[in-house]
């Protein structure tokens, strides 16, 4: 009995020390000589403050795409690659991906292309290899990828080169703490304000997000995605606006959709079918008003104008073939 008592009293311990860790990581990270607070939220107890109270931050104006050139789906790494190897319609690529280019440029954003590398099909998804930001008194900078599949560790160079050209300011995570970290394909901007949203758990860690907050001198609301065909956090959620979000609701903990709920005015979902199969979530609003989505999105399309968005729909069937559609295709930038 006394056994028993004991054992129950050890495990009780034990799990809420666990959940006491996983709960709340607040405090301070040294990087070389900066030492800043990181804030990183995982439960909707933690939410202290509101939207309309943090600081604003200006939308992006910029877009950058990397040509197609040398696309492919040549290597399986996620669930939706894998009937597709050797499968990907070059010439229908270049046509889907030309269509995106020219509607950034009728919208009036500033579109930079940058030519691929030879090796790296999977570059023309030049959300994942690094995170943009502008800071407080108007310094562009970008946090690098580490990247969690060997087969896409080369793409970083080439597209740091670019911003160097640009003349951003390049910042690391250092590699002996940070073991992955995927960028915009994780890391995920609230419309208009200095909150960031960060996926993790296939292609980015928890751990990044301590670092990454730290370097951003912002909070993360941290989402752990539990599905790997939502392997990415922009397979699965889609900032819209300020007060509206477009998810797939399974691809979530419960913690982490309390949290959307808690934060987001209206949530809008997609059906699995049109989550998995059409990238719905995987749309990009960069205006708050217009969103561009992989056609065929019946359901969300109409949920998407009852909420008074105007829908724009293109292919990128191409694409998906590799796990990816329109809101991976491009960086937003400052
Ligand atoms: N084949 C690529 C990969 O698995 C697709 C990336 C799509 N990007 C995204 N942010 N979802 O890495």
């Amino acid at each position: 009995m006394d056994e028993l008592i004991f054992f129950t009293l050890t495990f009780l311990l034990a799990s809420f020390s666990i959940r006491g860790h996983a709960r709340r990581r607040i405090g301070t990270v040294q990087l070389n000589n900066l030492s800043a607070m990181t804030k990183i939220y995982t439960s909707v107890s933690e939410i202290d403050f509101s939207i309309k109270d943090l600081p604003k931050m200006p939308s992006p104006k910029r877009v950058l795409m990397v040509k197609p050139t040398y696309f492919d789906v040549e290597y399986v790494i996620n669930p939706h690659m894998k009937d597709h190897v050797g499968r990907v319609d070059k010439m229908q690529a270049q046509n889907e991906w030309e269509h995106l280019l020219d509607a950034y440029d009728e919208f009036g954003f500033d579109v930079n292309v940058m030519n691929g590398v030879k090796g790296q099909p999977d570059m023309v998804f030049c959300a994942n290899q690094s995170l943009p930001f502008i800071d407080e008194n108007e310094n562009r900078k970008v946090i690098m990828s580490i990247m969690h599949t060997p087969q896409r560790k080369g793409e970083v160079d080439a597209i740091e080169a670019w911003y160097r050209k640009e003349g951003y300011e390049i910042l690391h995570l250092d590699p002996e703490k940070v073991t992955d970290f995927e960028g915009m394909g994780d890391a995920i901007w609230h419309f208009k304000r200095r909150l960031l949203w960060g996926g993790y758990g296939f292609r980015s860690s928890m751990k990044a997000y301590e670092h990454v907050s730290a370097l951003l001198d912002t909070p993360v609301v941290a989402l752990e995605l539990v599905d790997d065909k939502y392997y990415h956090l922009d397979t699965c959620f889609c900032s819209l606006n300020e007060k509206n979000v477009l998810i797939f609701p399974d691809a979530f903990t419960d913690e982490g959709l309390e949290m959307i709920h808690k934060l987001y005015e209206n949530v809008i979902e997609a059906t699995p079918y049109e989550a998995e199969k059409l990238f719905a979530a995987n749309a990009t609003c960069p205006d708050g008003k217009n969103v561009l989505i992989q056609q065929g999105c019946t359901d969300v399309n109409q949920k998407l104008r009852d909420a008074g968005f105007s829908v724009h729909e293109f292919s990128t069937y191409e694409f998906i073939k590799s796990g990816g559609s329109v809101f991976c295709m491009k960086m937003m930038l400052w």
